[in-house]
């Protein structure tokens, strides 16, 4: 991976997003973006508009990307006073658009965007933040209907570019992380004394354990925060 090349964080301002822009600088990258919804450039899922120009901006720097990390995402909605569906009759029309909209499609227009421009000479990863709740062989418990189908929508859209990009660029790995129960504003309402809390920094030196790591045939894949492959 060449750390001369552009990192970008879409989501780096989020709570893992800000501890993987760390981890990357750590890593030796200098030219790091950090992009949220208020930064400038910015990117706001609702606004298909923010994506092309943000690349347009990226462009303008004449490097390939080594390293797109996508830390974007929602389990639930405080503005609007929505959890997660404990029951199929807690469906709600908005609630489920805002999940596929944050999780799976802005995701999808950060694949359209900026897949062309990552590094094809040396290794380079696209990665996304998923959850293990989407994954379909692994959900025991039911539950969180729209997340967890957002999730698993989220992981084929992975799969899918994994396959058209083994033609574009060989050198380019796609994958779907799941970054273990992380302390943040997005998890704090079900964390249970149970589950393994993970800092946004822990979490994070885990993640770029596995990214550093990634060989260009393990693209297509969802790892676990310990580095092990989740089924889907
Ligand atoms: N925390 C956990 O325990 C946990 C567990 C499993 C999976 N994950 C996944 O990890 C990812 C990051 O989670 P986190 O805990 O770091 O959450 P977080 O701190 O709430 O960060 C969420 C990020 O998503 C961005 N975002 C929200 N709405 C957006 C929109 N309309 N357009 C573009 N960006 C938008 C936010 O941007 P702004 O900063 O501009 O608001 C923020 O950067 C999520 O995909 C989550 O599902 C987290």
């Amino acid at each position: 991976m060449n750390t001369e090349n552009l990192a970008i964080i879409v989501g780096g301002t989020g709570s893992i997003g800000s501890a993987i822009s760390n981890e990357i600088k750590n890593l030796g990258f200098s030219d790091i973006i950090k992009i949220g919804r208020k930064t400038n450039p910015f990117i706001d899922f609702n606004d298909e508009n923010s994506i092309q120009q943000t690349v347009d901006f990226i462009k303008n720097k004449k490097k390939p990307i080594s390293i797109l990390f996508d830390a974007t995402g929602i389990l639930h909605d405080k503005n609007n006073n929505k959890m997660p569906e404990k029951t199929f009759k807690n469906i709600d029309l908005d609630f489920a658009k805002k999940n596929f909209l944050i999780n799976t499609i802005g995701p999808s227009l950060l694949i359209k965007y900026f897949s062309p421009l990552l590094d094809t000479e040396q290794r380079s990863v696209f990665a996304t933040l998923s959850a293990k709740v989407g994954s379909i062989s692994d959900n025991g418990y039911g539950g969180w209907y729209s997340y967890r189908a957002s999730k698993a929508a989220l992981n084929q859209l992975i799969k899918t570019a994994s396959i058209e990009m083994k033609i574009k660029n060989k050198n380019a790995i796609f994958v779907a992380l799941h970054p273990g129960t992380v302390d943040s504003d997005l998890s704090r309402p079900f964390q249970k004394s149970n589950l393994k809390i993970q800092s946004p920094k822990e979490s994070a030196i885990n993640l770029m354990k596995i990214i550093k790591n990634l060989k260009p045939t393990e693209t297509g894949k969802f790892f676990n925060w310990d580095g092990l492959e989740l089924p889907w």
